[in-house]
């Protein structure tokens, strides 16, 4: 890390490309008969995507930003699923013309939508549709009280359509311009607990048999959210994969028998968040009122996370690991206001001093993109992969002029 501080410059992303190689794999091995689906949203760094894309991942998306990626990256359409409510008519018009596997619909409405522009485009629309099950509270990180804004399904929810609302279905579809090839169900993410991963496995079967009844037909594919989390505090276990999977396999071998059907798990997390870490410098170590304060030349700007999903990120002085951490202290950013708090608990060693690199674990997802980069016009960090023992800079570090990108002085200043 002292390494690649020196070479890259701090804040950055470090990421784990050897690590990331090593999930894909383990997921694979555990779930056979399933294709593994990128969740883009987790971690959109080209070089990431490419690196899964390689490594024979489909993808899923949820924007048309991430549609764009997908195809300047070469993701076959057939290895491409969209989902997210709020589609715009572009973002459908895009999907259909670009003949992705699958649209996952959302609402009975945006089924109508979809069909409307396809009759207008004059190209068949392939979709999914996305059911919210009426149960699926799932327990979400690794005790039963885990926040519920990681839960998507079994309550009112902009996502998928409401399962008693499924005998309306032939109201609205036209099947003439719209093919159902599959079933979407994503009830939570962060999930921890092996038995809810396979009560959601079975919930998901007996939806798709319910759609092939109400359809009439058969399906050929399920895209099985998976939801599987990684552990952020020390009572929380990693999932057993191999486990898990064989349970999993079970539920769903009637389909993965059937010739050529697809069964899709869209993952992000766990692919991608125990292998970043977030590398920022020491700028300022402050005492105030009995508490001590690490303030880093990075903050809440480029890593949002632990604040916005109130979630627990380990963290420690990466230059001085073989120094038992002793004090406790807050990292926070330099950005002027309070809630720039980056880890809220770090055992620093009582030899910590300016300069020293903090590393703040478990960031590889939902890290960069999710953050307010614009906040306080700070540059933003880069972004290192670490792979075959070469470290290779994917996202060069902002300056301070890409503030003025794309705006428009005030006409009186001109
Ligand atoms: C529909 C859908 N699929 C997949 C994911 C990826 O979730 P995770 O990163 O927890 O695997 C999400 C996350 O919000 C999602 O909403």
């Amino acid at each position: 890390m002292t390494q690649l501080a020196g070479e890259f410059g701090t804040p950055a992303y470090v990421y784990d490309g050897d690590r990331i190689r090593e999930r894909f794999r383990a997921l694979r091995t555990a779930f056979p008969s399933f294709e593994i689906f990128y969740s883009m949203k987790a971690n959109p760094s080209i070089a990431l995507v490419g690196l899964l894309m390689e490594l024979g991942a489909g993808v899923e998306l949820a924007s048309g930003g991430e549609l764009f990626v997908a195809r300047e990256i070469g993701f076959d359409p057939l290895d491409i699923v969209f989902a997210g409510p709020g589609k715009t008519d572009r973002e459908l018009e895009d999907a259909i013309l670009a003949r992705i596997f699958a649209i996952n619909v959302e609402s009975l409405r945006e089924l109508e939508r979809i069909s409307h522009i396809s009759r207008l485009l004059r190209v068949p629309a392939r979709v999914a549709l996305r059911i919210n099950t009426a149960d699926g509270l799932t327990r979400v990180g690794g005790d039963s009280t885990g926040p519920l804004h990681e839960q998507m399904a079994g309550g009112p929810s902009k996502f998928g359509i409401d399962e008693e609302k499924l005998g309306d279905l032939p109201d609205h579809w036209d099947k003439k311009t719209i093919d159902i090839v599959g079933v979407h169900v994503y009830t939570a993410s962060q999930i921890l607990h092996a038995d809810d991963v396979v009560a959601n496995a079975e919930r998901t079967v007996a939806t798709a048999r319910r759609v092939e009844e109400i359809t009439g037909s058969k399906l050929e594919s399920i895209d099985f959210g998976g939801g599987l989390g990684v552990p952020h505090y020390e009572k929380e276990e990693q999932l057993d994969l191999p486990a898990l999977g064989a349970a999993v396999e079970e539920v769903f071998a009637p389909y993965s028998k059937r010739d050529g059907f697809r069964l899709i798990l869209e993952l992000g997390r766990i692919l991608v968040s125990e292998c970043g870490v977030y590398l920022t410098r020491v700028v300022e170590l402050k005492e105030s009122r009995g508490e001590r304060f690490v303030i880093t030349d990075g903050g809440i700007n480029q890593f949002v996370r632990p604040m916005l999903m109130k979630i627990h990120h380990e963290a420690a002085v990466v230059n001085k690991l073989d120094q038992p951490g002793v004090v406790s202290a807050k990292v926070t950013g330099p950005l002027c206001t309070p809630i720039d708090v980056t880890s809220q608990e770090i055992k620093t060693p009582s030899g910590i001093s300016i300069d020293d690199l903090i590393g703040i674990f478990n960031a590889g997802a939902y890290g960069y993109s999710m953050s307010p980069l614009r906040f306080l016009s700070h540059p933003t960090a880069a972004e290192i992969l670490v792979l075959n023992g070469k470290a290779t800079l994917i996202r060069e570090r902002g300056e301070h002029a890409d503030v003025m990108f794309r705006q428009k002085s005030f006409p009186g200043l001109e």
